[in-house]
């Protein structure tokens, strides 16, 4: 697969995103194994995780476990898997998400989510999002403390505005090497963060590319021109979304959720379905 850089590491183009194996609606696990073994086999270097993505109280960090298995089990060379996980965000198991940014459980969802990755250093650590009772500046040093500390090897913000990136860069000293904003024909509204992260060269990964779980189906319907460059290639509309995204910017890494190898298996695909400048603008415009 195409590459694009995440710090100084090569990843594939199309990331796989992990919330749809652990949360409401989630295969059973052998299907999760298949779907993370099928992406791999297709040359899907990049798993976006979190500590959060779980469904009952007592099994925080439900997703990272699936994916280390899944990658204990995979009969070929996973070595250049780049694990993308969080902190920050807690599910109490009433189905709600709730937020805790303080350094202090930062510092320990690390501890926690190094001993489940099964590594001593995660590849990439991501602040999940920031939480209005504790300063940014305090989470995001958080971080910076567990960069300089050697417990994680790069360090990237979720759900940032454009102030707080270049903040978090400061406070990073620069090894800001990602930012993960929900992005997707149908929320485009972080387009200033990803112009931003292409003019810093940050690694922008849009969430929920193609439009979140519940709606992914639905991509081609919503949005009729998706639907027609997707029949003008003999392509499915959300291989379409993709490549759509990989043109704005060569810093964008889409991570499509999946729970089935056959998604991700299409999803990948989008990595070498080039569209027309006429096409993109008609899709820049689709509303
Ligand atoms: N940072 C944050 O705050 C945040 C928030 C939400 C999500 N995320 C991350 O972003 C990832 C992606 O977002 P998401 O999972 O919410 O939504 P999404 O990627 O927009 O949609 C996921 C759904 O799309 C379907 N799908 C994937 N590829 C497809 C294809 N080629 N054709 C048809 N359907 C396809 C999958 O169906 P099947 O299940 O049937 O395979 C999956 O359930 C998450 O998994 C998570 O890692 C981050």
């Amino acid at each position: 697969m195409r590459t694009r850089r995440i710090g100084d590491v090569q990843v594939g183009a199309i990331g796989l995103g992990g919330m749809p194996m652990s949360i409401e609606g989630r295969p059973d696990e052998q299907r999760s194994i298949a779907t993370i073994h099928a992406a791999l086999d297709a040359g899907v270097t990049l798993i976006d995780t979190a500590d959060a993505y779980h469904l009952h109280a007592d099994e925080v960090g439900h997703n990272e476990s699936l994916i280390a298995k899944a990658l204990a089990s995979y009969g070929g060379d996973a070595s250049d898997v780049l694990v993308a996980t969080k902190g920050g965000h807690l599910r109490p198991g009433d189905g709600s998400w709730t937020l805790d940014g303080s350094p202090d459980h930062l510092k320990q969802a690390c501890e926690a989510s190094l001993k489940r990755l099964g590594v001593d250093a995660i590849g990439l650590y991501q602040f999940h999002r920031p939480d209005p009772r504790v300063p940014y500046e305090d989470s995001v040093g958080a971080i910076r403390d567990l960069l300089d500390a050697g417990k994680i090897r790069y360090a990237g913000i979720s759900n940032a505005n454009p102030e707080q990136i270049r903040q978090a860069g400061d406070i990073l000293g620069g090894r800001l090497v990602s930012v993960q904003n929900q992005f997707s024909p149908a929320f485009r509204s972080s387009e200033p963060e990803l112009e931003l992260c292409a003019e810093l060269g940050i690694a922008f990964l849009p969430w929920s590319p193609l439009g979140g779980i519940s709606k992914a189906g639905e991509l081609g319907s919503r949005f009729a021109p998706f639907a027609e460059v997707a029949r003008a290639h003999n392509v499915s509309p959300q291989q379409v979304c993709l490549a759509w995204m990989l043109a704005k910017a060569p810093v964008v890494i889409p991570i499509p959720g999946s729970s089935r190898p056959e998604t991700i298996l299409d999803s990948v695909k989008a990595v070498d379905l080039e569209l027309s400048p006429e096409e993109l603008t008609r899709l820049e415009t689709a509303g």
